[in-house]
């Protein structure tokens, strides 16, 4: 039942304070403020690589996952398209771990590329919504997300139910490989515990992003740009408009914006800038320079201090809570989620059924 809301995918979006919440409890141990998986019989410390595999938006979790996997366990990642994985013939030793991504659990070409994992002795781990599926039944380590049914084609709310799954595994194997000590992990779980205030602060400029609709409504194509772990949720904002407005929309790492798309820029080409505060924020400022000296208009979303610093000039804005970079994937869906919404309903298209799309690819 929708209730209240337009769309189911509306309904969904906003569900995700809730459903995130729900699904990090299932993962943090209250006493001691630990990351707890499921139980399972191997050695989660043994492994001596990850290989990431899925499609679409869970593909996009997965690419976030490999920032964290390296960056918080030092572990080695890798990360495919299921439809490329098998046919590249990949290289896969003993003591590896191959971890598939999924809402449904029944994507035919993401089930085809566990049973290939298995069958070349994988250790197979899933992180899947629909507990009865497919790939929930195969998996040596099932990592459930509790999101609920999602009705929406586009998937809203299981993608942030991947990323705080995702973020609880590295910061599990962080401890497993000696990486991240009990103190570190407490401060973590703490961060991530604050996820659902924060995904509400970012609902709450939903009236904001529905006025910004218009502007985009009209563009032919869109840009979006992010660096480092934000770069998937670039590709993500891209897709999810696609899906459902049928605007042209690319995704593109911020650096790369000058080795060929930057010729597409002009003033009817807007460019989604999705930059939290940070290290690499200054080099994010370049290339917004890029774009605004060829006429472009940025939509820039970060937080106060980003804003602050290079918020002048831009079309529009949008003000996200200053939050640890682990949990900011998961804020900053919000808005790329929010205003495909809206665009595709300024456009009146069929928000919860766009053309050509299923909401279970059972094909290869
Ligand atoms: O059920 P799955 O997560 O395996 O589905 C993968 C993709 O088909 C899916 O994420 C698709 O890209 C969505 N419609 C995107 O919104």
């Amino acid at each position: 039942e929708k209730g209240n809301y337009r769309h189911f995918m509306q309904k969904e979006i906003f569900e995700q304070p809730t459903v995130v919440a729900q699904t990090l409890r299932s993962y943090i141990r209250q006493v001691d403020q630990s990351v707890a998986l499921p139980q399972f019989d191997f050695d989660l410390s043994a492994i001596t690589r990850v290989t990431i595999v899925a499609c679409g938006t869970s593909y996009y979790a997965g690419m976030v996952a490999k920032y964290w996997f390296e960056q918080f366990a030092r572990l080695p990642a890798d990360i495919d398209f299921a439809s490329e994985f098998r046919y590249r013939n990949p290289v896969l030793e003993p003591g590896g771990l191959a971890l598939f991504i999924s809402q449904s659990g029944e994507t035919a070409d993401t089930l085809a590329a566990l049973r290939h994992c298995k069958d070349n002795g994988q250790t197979i781990a899933v992180v899947v919504n629909v507990p009865t599926s497919s790939m929930a039944r195969e998996a040596d380590l099932l990592l459930p997300t509790h999101a609920g049914p999602e009705i929406g084609v586009a998937s809203t709310k299981a993608f942030t139910c991947q990323l705080a799954v995702l973020a609880a595994l590295a910061a599990h194997l962080a401890v497993k490989r000696g990486r991240m000590d009990r103190a570190e992990e407490a401060d973590v779980v703490a961060h991530l515990l604050e996820t659902p205030a924060s995904l509400n602060a970012a609902l709450r400029h939903d009236d904001e992003i529905a006025a910004m609709a218009h502007l985009i409504a009209p563009a032919r194509d869109v840009l979006y740009l992010g660096r480092g772990q934000d770069y998937p949720l670039a590709l993500e904002g891209a897709l999810k408009l696609k899906e459902i407005s049928y605007i042209h929309a690319e995704g593109y790492a911020s650096g790369e914006m000058k080795h060929g798309p930057i010729a597409l820029i002009d003033e009817a080409v807007p460019v989604i800038v999705i930059a939290p505060s940070g290290p690499l924020f200054e080099k994010t400022v370049s290339n917004m320079q890029e774009v605004r000296a060829r006429g472009g208009k940025i939509v820039l979303i970060s937080d106060r201090e980003g804003l602050d610093e290079a918020g002048e000039g831009c079309l529009a804005t949008i003000e996200m809570p200053s939050v640890h970079p682990l949990i900011a994937p998961l804020v900053y869906a919000i808005p790329v989620q929010l205003l495909a919404y809206h665009v595709a309903c300024v456009k009146g298209t069929d928000v919860d059924q766009p053309r050509n799309l299923a909401k279970s690819v059972t094909v290869e």
